[in-house]
């Protein structure tokens, strides 16, 4: 049996909006922090059967994952294309599971696929020694499954352009993350929805100076880099905060627009907000497709979670 595991991602800048849907090719490029404690483990095994089939993995380290009928098709999918890739003959029971709750609003998509593509190859190389692929053609095939899990193959940070993921070099390293989840059920829009739609908003082609989504996200990760390398971490948390907003405002204004915003999160967003200006210190806050608010505090600032954890947590703090 074959046994690997992935770990998920939070992207600052994000990958939202595609040039081509069939084989995941972002609009723009994106930065984002690898979760090493956030990890999905994939395992394969040979059946005598004539199809693959997919279960959940179970086990002490493991949360229960149920997929839906159309979430078990693509990561089947995606095992097929890396069977053909590798020439892998047969049919193979997958199995997977997060050490993280599915229903908990975090993003399995990107460790899901990274892991699935990552056990492929190993499967591959149980039995071909000398068949090597990169972390890069790794992290290329795994795109094709789902688009951020590219980002997965890096660590800590991780950038995907139009010439693919690789390691950002940035000189902050062992952030502390705290995802504080405020709504656990799963979401009406699906971010593979949401990347066809954004395209439909007029925020996309131009903001009010003229600017086009490409274009903001790019100076963005430009300005974002700078700041990270001159250690000014008011300035990360402001670009982080302003590309969040702004990949929300392309769902509130495409069309049909949707939302992931509650009011609870919006409140939680103003408080956070408040003690980072009246406290002059705080987390980068940034939101997926998804009405959870994932912090990532500098190691310094380690001091800061505990009060953060306290009064951000959910269901707490409602005035
Ligand atoms: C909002 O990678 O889930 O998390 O390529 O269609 O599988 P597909 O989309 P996916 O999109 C993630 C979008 C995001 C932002 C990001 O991670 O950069």
């Amino acid at each position: 049996m074959i046994e690997a595991s992935a770990p998920s991602n939070i992207a600052l800048i994000k990958y939202m909006g595609k040039v081509d849907s069939q084989s995941n090719i972002p609009s723009n490029a994106s930065l984002s922090f690898t979760l090493e404690k956030l990890r999905t483990t994939v395992t394969l095994e040979k059946i005598k059967n004539v199809a693959d089939q997919w279960s959940p993995l179970t086990g002490n380290d493991f949360y229960n994952l149920q997929l839906s009928e159309k979430g078990v098709q693509k990561f089947l999918n995606h095992f097929a294309r890396l069977k053909k890739e590798f020439a892998i003959d047969g049919y193979y029971q997958v199995k997977s599971a997060n050490n993280f709750p599915s229903d908990a609003g975090l993003a399995s998509s990107a460790s899901s696929f990274a892991a699935l593509t990552e056990a492929t190859y190993l499967l591959k190389k149980s039995t071909h020694a000398d068949f090597t692929k990169s972390k890069t053609e790794l992290a290329a095939l795994s795109r094709m499954g789902s688009g951020s899990s590219c980002r997965s193959f890096f660590s800590p940070w991780s950038t995907w352009d139009d010439r693919g993921a690789r390691e950002a070099h940035i000189p902050i390293k062992n952030l502390i993350h705290r995802a504080f989840i405020y709504e656990t059920s799963a979401k009406k829009v699906s971010s593979s929805e949401a990347h066809q739609r954004v395209v439909m908003s007029p925020l996309f082609k131009e903001d009010e100076n003229g600017i086009s989504r490409i274009d903001r996200a790019e100076i963005r990760l430009k300005n974002l880099l700078l700041a990270f390398s001159e250690n000014n971490w008011r300035l990360a948390f402001e670009i982080c905060w302003q590309e969040f907003w702004d990949m929300h405002e392309l769902f509130h204004t495409c069309d049909p627009s949707f939302t992931y915003l509650t009011d609870e999160v919006c409140h939680v967003l103003k408080q956070m907000k408040e003690k980072w200006d009246r406290e002059g210190r705080g987390p980068l806050i940034t939101l997926d497709a998804g009405p959870n608010v994932h912090c990532l505090f500098r190691e310094e600032d380690a001091d800061l979670v505990g009060a953060w954890e306290k009064e951000f947590a959910p269901g707490s703090k409602k005035s």
